[in-house]
Parts: C-alpha cells; sequence; structure tokens
C-alpha cells in the first residue's frame, strides 16, 4: 500500500516511523514532513489545509490511505472529505473531533454520559462569567471554548487573574473564535495521566499509559509548552486504574458516542487527573498526543497498518495488538526561548547515536545544511527494561545533538 502521513511533528515522525517497519507499507509519503521525516518518507511541502491539493497529491501517487494526524485538519473535516471522494482516511470525521476542537461539546458529552470529570459551566458572554466569578472559590480553571494552539486553558489563584483572563479570552481575543465561550471550572488536584485507545467506532483498544511534562523548565516551572518530555507506561498508574478507566470512562466514552450517533474511528486520547475521589477526565482529544506518541509506539510489537485498518473497518475487536513489557522515553530537544521567542536556522550537529531512536520536530534542510526551523526541534526515544535504563539511555546520548542554545528538561521521569 502507498500511504500518505499528515502533519509534521516528531509525532508524525514516530507515525512515520512505525509505518515504515510495516510489511504492507510500499512508499510512504507525508505532507508537509521534515528533514528527519525524509529519509523515510518522499515529503512534500503544502498546507495541511489545502484539502484540494492533497487530493490531487493522493491521486498523482496512487496513495491508497491518508493518516491525518493533527488537531486542526481533523476538526476541519479532512476525513469527511477525503472519505466523501473515496479515500480511505485513518482518523475521526469532524463531527467526532468535536469531542478534542470544542470543549463545551466534550463537557456536555461527559455530563450526559455520567464520565466522571471536573464541575463545570459554561459561559457565552464575558459579563455573566464575570458575575459567576465575583462569588467564586479559587484557585479555578478558565478554559476557551476552541483550539487554541493548547493555550486556551488558565489555571487563576484569585479573582484579579480571573478577570484578566476573561479579558484576554472573551474581550481582547486572544485566541478568535475559541474565546466566544468559556468554561469555568473546578481545580482537580492530583497527578495527572495520558491513556490514549484506538477506536473503530464500537470497539476500543488502550495503549499503554503514558506521562507528559508540560512546563518548560525542570521542577514543572516555566510556561506551558506542547510537551518537554514523556514516558509510557506511567508506573503511577495502577492495575487497579485501569480497570476504573475502563469501566467509568473508556466503555462509557464509546457507549455515549454511539447512543449520540457520532462514530468516533482513530485515536482517542484522554487526560486523566488521578484525584483522590478517582480517575477524572481533564480532556478529550481526538488523536494521537505529542510528545507522548514518541514514548508509546517505539513500544509497539503490531504492524501499525493492520490497526489502522481494523479501526477503518469496524474489526478492532478482532485485532490483538501487542505491545513490548519495556519502558518507552522521550525527551523534547528544544530551541533556546522556546515557548516564546524562538530563533531558528540554527545549524545541527549530530555525533553517532546507539540504540535510541531520534524523532526530528523542527528541522529543515537549508542549502544541503540541517536547521532548526521551530520551537520543539527533536525528541530523543529509547526503549529499556526500567524507566531508569531507558532515562540513562536517552540522557546519556543527549548532548551528542548540538546548536545554538539548544534546551532540554534534565528531570523527565523523575516528577
Ligand atoms: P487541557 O488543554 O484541557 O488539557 O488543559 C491543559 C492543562 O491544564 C492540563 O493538562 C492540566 O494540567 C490543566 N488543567 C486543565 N483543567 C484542569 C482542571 N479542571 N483542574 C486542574 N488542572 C487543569
Ligand atoms: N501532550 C499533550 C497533547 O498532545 O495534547
Amino acid at each position: 500500500m502507498n500511504v500518505l502521513v499528515i502533519g509534521s511533528g516528531g509525532r508524525e515522525h514516530a507515525v512515520c516511523y512505525a509505518l515504515s517497519k510495516s510489511k504492507r507499507v510500499n512508499k510512504l509519503f507525508c505532507v508537509p514532513g521534515n528533514a528527519g521525516i525524509s529519509e523515510i518518507a518522499t515529503c512534500k511541502s503544502m498546507s495541511v489545509f489545502d484539502f484540494d491539493g492533497i487530493y490531487e497529491y493522493v491521486k498523482e501517487h496512487n496513495i491508497d490511505l491518508v493518516f491525518v494526524t493533527p488537531d486542526d485538519p481533523l476538526a476541519k473535516g479532512m476525513v469527511d472529505f477525503l472519505s466523501e471522494r473515496g479515500v480511505r482516511a485513518f482518523g475521526p470525521k469532524a463531527n467526532a473531533a468535536k469531542l478534542e476542537s470544542s470543549k463545551a461539546f466534550s463537557k456536555e458529552f461527559m455530563v450526559r454520559h455520567n464520565i466522571p470529570t471536573a464541575a463545570s459551566k459554561i459561559y457565552n458572554s464575558a459579563e455573566a462569567a464575570l458575575d459567576f466569578l465575583s462569588s467564586a472559590q479559587f484557585p479555578i480553571v478558565i478554559k476557551a471554548d476552541g483550539l487554541a494552539l493548547g493555550k486556551g486553558v488558565l489555571i487563576c489563584a484569585d479573582l484579579d487573574e480571573a478577570k484578566a483572563a476573561i479579558g484576554e479570552l472573551m474581550v481582547n481575543k486572544a485566541f478568535g473564535e475559541a474565546g466566544n465561550r468559556v468554561l469555568i471550572e473546578e481545580f482537580l488536584v492530583g497527578r495527572e495521566v495520558t491513556v490514549m485507545a484506538f477506536c473503530d467506532g464500537k470497539h476500543i483498544k488502550v495503549m499503554p499509559s503514558s506521562q507528559d511534562h508540560k512546563r518548560a523548565f525542570d521542577g514543572d516551572k516555566g510556561l506551558n509548552t506542547g510537551g518537554m518530555g514523556a514516558f509510557a507506561p506511567s508506573p503511577y498508574f495502577t492495575d487497579s486504574h485501569k480497570v476504573e478507566f475502563m469501566d467509568k470512562i473508556a466503555l462509557p466514552t464509546v457507549k455515549g458516542l454511539i447512543e449520540d450517533g457520532i462514530e468516533f474511528k482513530g485515536v482517542i486520547y484522554f487526560g486523566l487527573m488521578m484525584t483522590k475521589d478517582g480517575l477524572k477526565v481533564i480532556e478529550y482529544n481526538a488523536r494521537l498526543g505529542d510528545p507522548e506518541t514518541e514514548a508509546v509506539l517505539p513500544l509497539l510489537k503490531t504492524d501499525l497498518m493492520d490497526i489502522v485498518e481494523a479501526c477503518i473497518d469496524g474489526n478492532l475487536d478482532k485485532l490483538d495488538i501487542e505491545w513490548q513489557d519495556k519502558v518507552g522515553f522521550t525527551v523534547v530537544i528544544a530551541s533556546g526561548g522556546y515557548p516564546s521567542n524562538v530563533i531558528k536556522g540554527y545549524e545541527i550537529s549530530i555525533e553517532k547515536l546507539d540504540n535510541v531512536i531520534l524523532f526530528h520536530a523542527g528541522t529543515a534542510i537549508k542549502d544541503g545544511k540541517l536547521v532548526t526551523s521551530g520551537g520543539r526541534v527533536f525528541e530523543l526515544s529509547g526503549v529499556a527494561d526500567d524507566m531508569e535504563s531507558a532515562r540513562g539511555l536517552v540522557y546519556g546520548q543527549i548532548d551528542k545533538i548540538s546548536f545554538k542554545d539548544s534546551r532540554y528538561r534534565t528531570d523527565i521521569g523523575r516528577v
């Protein structure tokens, strides 16, 4: 089969890496891809929103299947668009991707189907939100309804911060339309864990749990980022959590989707908080997480293409998905100013690496040289028998990759 992957980050490199090992994949393509992906796939520079252009590319290269990885094209209906034209595509259609693209929709879904989540109210105007906040308990969480590049969630310690947050989201429209509605919700306390699962619309198969580190600096300090590193499985997510997760969250989610007439085919990402009152859903994403994927997918033993097709064909229940009983570990190597001021275009040097996988995120080739082209530049991943060995493997080699002002967290897996 000829397969096209949509996207350009480390997560997409990990997907291409897994697909490149599939016996069933003949030619691999990626739009737009990056310098690392171009070593294993044919990359084509094109906007991921140019649906017509992508459809032309699919026909021109006899592409049999498109794996749509990022949230935005999913929310904008790329899978609907391709399916309507007879192209097999992996990922949820827009009505199902709404589980991620509208936090109001997903909150109403969870409440309707009794899925544990933070208590929350939806506000359509700044006046109504401010009125509620004047007598609220703090800290409190304010969230833009729509997609906001992962920056639309503000944790407010007091009324002043909350007023400022409403001003940013609803009045200044820092994230445009995404802030037309906001959710104001209860602040949950606990450890976060990510569980991603494949879903074929009727059945769900859970991947190893994982944990992301979102803050920019060691000790969970600094601004929120797209993620600075991850490990899988999470040692904090015990067997009893797994049972609780299946019974109270995963299965009710699939059942709820079916009851609501929504067919979800693709990956459901459950962002969970382990609270003293049990597991609660912080958010759903309608796709693979980044950088969790770079820690989780290297553990996959089953051919990813078999899973993708089982999801599309609705027979995931017939497939036994196998994972290595090991630890996957990944550390993000970022540009100096990330996530605020990113200077790009620095030349990169890489010494020989052993037994690790270097996923590229923000890299490009300029004048024949490998250069930085984004905030997150690489994810260096390793697999080993236990967490300490996996940490040692990755951190032992991370300094073999260098470019001006490069930076990484030194405490992934320790907090
Ligand atoms: P989200 O975009 O919904 O994943 O939120 C981003 C981050 O904000 C989460 O990973 C949590 O760390 C934090 N967060 C979101 N909602 C809550 C909540 N209700 N209570 C505490 N922290 C939250
Ligand atoms: N790592 C968080 C996300 O992918 O949304």
